[in-house]
């Protein structure tokens, strides 16, 4: 049984009308785990699928889609009075098979994905907050990503159209940029911020820019993040920390869940100045995709693999209070 450290991350987030969210692991979610829905109802208020809404697990075969789990966290998050975020319609990676080995033309490709925006973003229309559209698009120098399959069949238009059709499917969702190491300045979210300022000069219904944060123990806020975020925001954007893990070598010392405690502790202090949200990629070790796809690494979360509450978990708390004053005047509530 896990402990229950109170106040609950959520409690402390709603005051300030921020939201403090995790990612769900399907089989987690869907199993006998207690513990697991008791702990993500209890801490957080928004929600993401970690991949239960992907192209690939929604529709493994042609025209077909299997909303289980999908409307299973959908419905959860409404018992509980948590907002969702969708996450994603168009990525290079997790595409069914049906899609990506199959002979197409440049129309039968354009109509397959505004079909199948059309058709999740509709399904949800009203109940998912904000949907990362387009997930990954750039590359690490700050080009297009050109190993993706709708880039490759569409050209980057892919993005512009991807935005538009989610806005007519949801026109009250709001509709994200989604990416990882652009958070900080460099020629990536150069690329990043250049893609967004010309969606949004020409019209096209963007409106925020998802930071993933998943970093190293030893992460801390630079002047970088502040001046991006800065120029982000000039544009009329929103941000959110969409992703958020700090990997740290395994098996982790203390030394090094206190660094990553400071970690998450700058995050979120940033995040309430500039963010609408801060997600984890998760929220417990036990389910992390850190050791599978970072051999050597992880420890990323603020629960460990039993569900205990890590010092990680603690700061986030603590800056959730904030200030003296503001720990003060939330004590009065
Ligand atoms: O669902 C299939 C299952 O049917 C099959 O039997 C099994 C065989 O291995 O694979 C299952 O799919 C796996 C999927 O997770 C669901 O568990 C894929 O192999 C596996 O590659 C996939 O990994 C996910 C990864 O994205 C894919 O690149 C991770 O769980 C997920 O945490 C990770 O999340 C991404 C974000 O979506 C975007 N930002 C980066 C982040 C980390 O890569």
């Amino acid at each position: 049984m896990s402990t229950n450290p109170s106040p609950h991350l959520r409690d402390l987030a709603a005051p300030r009308n921020f939201f403090i969210g995790a990612a769900v692991h399907t089989g987690a979610f869907s199993g006998d785990e207690s513990d697991y829905r008791d702990l993500l109802q209890r801490e957080f208020n928004v929600l993401v699928a970690e991949n239960m809404m992907k192209f690939g697990e929604l529709s493994r075969t042609p025209n077909t889609y299997d909303w289980t789990h999908s409307d299973a966290l959908v419905d959860f998050a409404a018992q509980h009075g948590m907002k969702v975020r969708g996450h994603t319609l168009v990525w290079h990676q997790q595409l069914p098979k049906w899609v990506t080995s199959s002979q197409w033309t440049t129309h039968d490709v354009q109509t397959l994905l505004e079909q199948h925006i059309k058709t999740v973003v509709g399904r949800y229309r009203g109940r998912i907050w904000a949907w990362d559209v387009v997930n990954e698009a750039i590359a690490d120098s700050g080009g297009y990503r050109t190993d993706s399959f709708w880039y490759q069949q569409l050209g980057p238009e892919y993005i512009a159209l991807a935005f538009r059709w989610a806005h007519e499917a949801d026109p009250n969702a709001i509709l994200y940029y989604n990416d990882y190491e652009a958070e900080a300045l460099n020629p990536k979210s150069d690329g990043v911020y250049a893609l967004v300022r010309d969606l949004k000069q020409s019209g096209v219904p963007i409106h925020g820019v998802g930071w993933q944060m998943h970093v190293g123990e030893g992460w801390r806020v630079s002047d970088g993040h502040h001046q991006n975020a800065a120029r982000l925001r000039e544009l009329g954007l929103e941000l959110a920390m969409t992703e958020m893990d700090v990997r740290c070598q395994t098996p982790a010392t203390a030394a090094q869940l206190e660094s990553q405690a400071t970690s998450y502790r700058e995050a979120v202090e940033f995040a309430l100045a500039t963010c609408s949200a801060l997600v984890l990629w998760g929220f417990t070790d036990k389910y992390s995709w850190i050791p599978r796809f970072r051999p050597g690494y992880g420890a990323a979360l603020p629960f460990d693999a039993a569900y205990q509450p890590k010092p990680a978990y603690y700061a986030i708390q603590q800056a959730l209070v904030g200030t003296d004053e503001a720990a003060q005047a939330q004590a009065k509530d």
